[in-house]
């Protein structure tokens, strides 16, 4: 297909067609958090002229201080959907307790989940940061509004996705039949396709994670870092370190050019730092959809039942030959396997 000037909205009423029963809202939504990140971008790309860097003051729920464009992101996604009757309940990092919307659930039929800023660290030196994304089904009868509603595993998303605003900004977006890249043309204000059905690459040659966390890095982490470090010419490693810093843009680069990104548990914090519902399960659909895999080292993150609304999980995704290799450091696979070939070069 000419993908020339085929914009986010066109793209998703094409693939809402593939599905028959589809009422064309889900398109409205996506279309709508287009909307919201192109009020982001303006923000983003003006941030050093107007008084909108720096922190607030607040801390959230996770205590991290809330940096203004955190604060800003947030109430660009209430206002955008407050009144929007697509949305009954809309599930965000920087809230506490979710928005229910009653006087939208009568014809809104989704939950919205959302990071509405990632990589926050990285606003006040110009760095690259994102918006993340994931869309639910809401429950029917009187279940929306309830801890039900929101507790819900990545397998049942129907839609999840990223922007990233970096030299440019890009939006990537899956519904469940593949990955779609569309990049905003600020002349026009429309974000057109650019990246049409993205597949990562089986296999990478970069590692991403924080190696100042080393200190209090488990086993499993230590061994397959160093692994990855290890020359060997005939598997390719040492693979190169890339980290910026901000989960979006990591991953975004994981997806395009394959590795692994990793942001596991520690010695300190077991279930690591990213928040499950609107970071790594909407990251998992993106990287499944793109034939890629994302765990928690022993788990399938989009089989997690969430039991707190900001639970937190460690995270490998990335390339799927490097994400099942990392597995075998967590599961113990690759120890049993190193001290076997140790025995047998012993009795050799
Ligand atoms: P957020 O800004 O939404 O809180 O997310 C920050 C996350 C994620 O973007 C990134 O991968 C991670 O924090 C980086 O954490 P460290 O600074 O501990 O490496
Ligand atoms: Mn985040
Ligand atoms: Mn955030």
């Amino acid at each position: 297909m000419n993908t020339k000037g085929i914009t986010l909205t066109r793209h998703i009423l094409l693939e809402q067609r593939a599905h028959p029963s589809a009422t064309g809202e889900l398109s409205t939504l996506l279309a709508q958090i287009g909307l919201a990140t192109k009020l982001i971008t303006r923000a983003v790309n003006r941030a050093g002229l107007v008084d909108i860097l720096g922190v607030t003051g607040a801390v959230n729920v996770h205590g991290e201080e809330v940096k203004r464009l955190d604060e800003y992101a947030n109430q660009t996604f209430l206002n955008v959907f407050g009144h929007s009757g697509l949305v009954c309940t809309l599930i965000s990092e920087e809230m506490e307790v979710p928005r229910h919307l009653p006087e939208n659930c009568s014809q809104g039929k989704y939950t919205l989940f959302f990071d509405p800023l990632d990589g926050s660290s990285n606003i006040d030196v110009n760095g690259t940061i994102g918006t993340i994304f994931s869309i639910h089904h809401r429950l029917n009868g009187d279940a929306h509004g309830t801890k039900q509603e929101w507790l819900r595993s990545g397998s049942e998303q129907v839609a999840a996705g990223y922007v990233i605003y970096g030299p440019g900004t890009l939006l990537v977006y899956t519904a469940g039949k593949g990955v779609h890249g569309f990049t905003l043309d600020p002349s026009i204000g429309e974000f057109l396709l650019s990246h049409e059905n993205i597949r990562i690459p089986a296999r990478g040659k970069t590692y991403s994670i924080n190696e100042g966390n080393y200190p209090v890095w488990q086993t499993p982490t230590r061994s397959l870092i160093d692994y990855l470090k290890e020359k060997d010419s005939g598997t390719g490693r040492p693979y190169s370190s890339r980290y910026v810093g901000a989960l979006v843009a990591d991953f975004h680069r994981t997806l395009l050019q394959g590795g692994i990104f990793l942001y596991p548990g520690d010695m300190k914090n077991p279930q690591g730092k990213l928040r499950l519902l609107y970071e790594a399960a909407p990251l998992a659909f993106v990287a499944e959809q793109a034939g890629g895999r994302a765990v928690t080292g022993t788990e399938r993150i989009m089989d997690i039942r969430p039991t707190e609304l900001h639970q937190r999980v460690p995270l490998l995704i990335g390339s799927p030959e490097d994400v099942a290799l990392a597995e075998e450091f967590y599961t113990g696979r690759k120890k049993r396997d190193r001290e076997r070939r140790k025995t047998s070069h012993r009795t050799d």
